[in-house]
């Protein structure tokens, strides 16, 4: 078996295009299915199959379904950040909401958060008590993360390290919460699920950050999101959160300014440029990746397996889509 990411994440693809959607309603699955075949990293279900690959050598199939269950919520997930962000493009393609409208965001995104549980349990056995405990914590935090998240939207002084946790709730936890599913499935050592968690953390936080330099930084033609949301929607990054801070007087007049998208998206750029944000983030968050791979480097597994998650760890903080 080769452990890489095209490997794991042929087992993911072909496991998603199998899933079978009642006939009934069309309208609720057309969605579903238009959003898991627009790609997306599979991110979240490699590392489930990743680590219930590195502590057993079984087939990752084994842990197939609890891998999709990760991604069905985090594409659920999605489905109404975008409706939150009034976001127009994902994975290249119009959002959901743009498409079919808000109703069935929510709708749809519904029956995946449900198909997610479905799959949770499949074949679980007598792993399923853990998964269940292990999958509604993490769940509960994602959107407690995405509550402050839209509260800082509103709020003119949250601190880096509000920041910090609240995207260590919406994004990390579900990185680490994918690493958890895997060891249980692989019933691993407490010690070692929790280094897998913590490593999950850790690269969630660099995941996270490089998110937000991306949508200010990166090619939309690549990251298949538009550019500027973020700063449009008054997002507390760590980047606008260092820039009120570094520049408390130009940066609240620009973003009081009535501006034209584009122009509001320049200026506050050129704030960032200024005080050399972009290549800080990009710093701060290869430091988080560099955390993820100390949380693992003790751990008795494979050194094909020990590589595979370092080099994922860096490519978080330095991919661009
Ligand atoms: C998007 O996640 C949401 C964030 C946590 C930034 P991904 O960047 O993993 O999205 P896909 O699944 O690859 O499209
Ligand atoms: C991602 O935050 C968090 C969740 C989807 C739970 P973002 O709002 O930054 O994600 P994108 O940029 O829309 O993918
Ligand atoms: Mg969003
Ligand atoms: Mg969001
Ligand atoms: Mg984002």
């Amino acid at each position: 078996m080769a452990f890489s990411l095209e490997y794991f994440s042929e087992i993911v693809d072909d496991a998603i295009s199998a899933i079978d959607y009642p006939k009934t309603a069309p309208r609720l699955f057309d969605p579903i299915k238009y959003t898991l075949q627009s790609g997306g990293k599979r991110l979240r279900p490699v590392l489930a199959l990743a680590v219930f690959s590195a502590l057993t050598h079984r087939p990752a199939e084994e842990a197939v379904n609890q891998a999709i269950a990760v991604e069905l919520f985090h594409n659920f997930t999605l489905l109404h950040d975008d409706l939150m962000d009034n976001a127009d493009l994902r994975r290249g393609r119009p959002t959901v909401h743009r498409k079919w409208g808000a109703n069935t965001a929510i709708l749809s995104g519904d029956a995946m958060l449900t198909l997610s549980s479905m799959y949770l349990a499949k074949g679980a056995g007598s792993h399923l008590a853990k998964l269940d405990e292990s999958f509604n914590q993490t769940a509960m935090e994602v959107y407690e993360g995405q509550q402050l998240d839209m509260e800082f939207e509103n709020r003119d002084k949250v601190s880096v390290a509000e920041y910090m946790e609240m995207i260590r709730l919406k994004t990390s936890v579900l990185l680490a919460g994918a690493c958890r599913l895997g060891a249980i499935m692989a019933d691993a050592e407490q010690a070692t699920a929790d280094a897998f968690y913590k490593y999950g953390l850790a690269l969630g936080l660099a995941f996270q950050m490089r998110d937000d330099w991306l949508d200010t930084y990166g090619d939309p033609a690549v990251f298949g999101k538009a550019i500027g949301g973020d700063i449009l929607n008054r997002k507390k990054t760590w980047l606008l959160i260092t820039a009120l801070n570094e520049s408390p007087e130009e940066l609240p007049a620009i973003l009081a300014e009535d501006l034209d998208d584009d122009e509001m998206i320049r200026q506050v750029r050129d704030v960032y440029d200024s005080l050399n944000l972009g290549d800080r983030c990009e710093k701060l968050a290869l430091q988080y990746s560099e955390d993820a791979r100390k949380c693992i480097a003790d751990l008795k597994i494979d050194v094909e397996a020990l590589n595979f998650f370092n080099k994922l760890a860096e490519e978080a903080s330095r991919r661009n889509h």
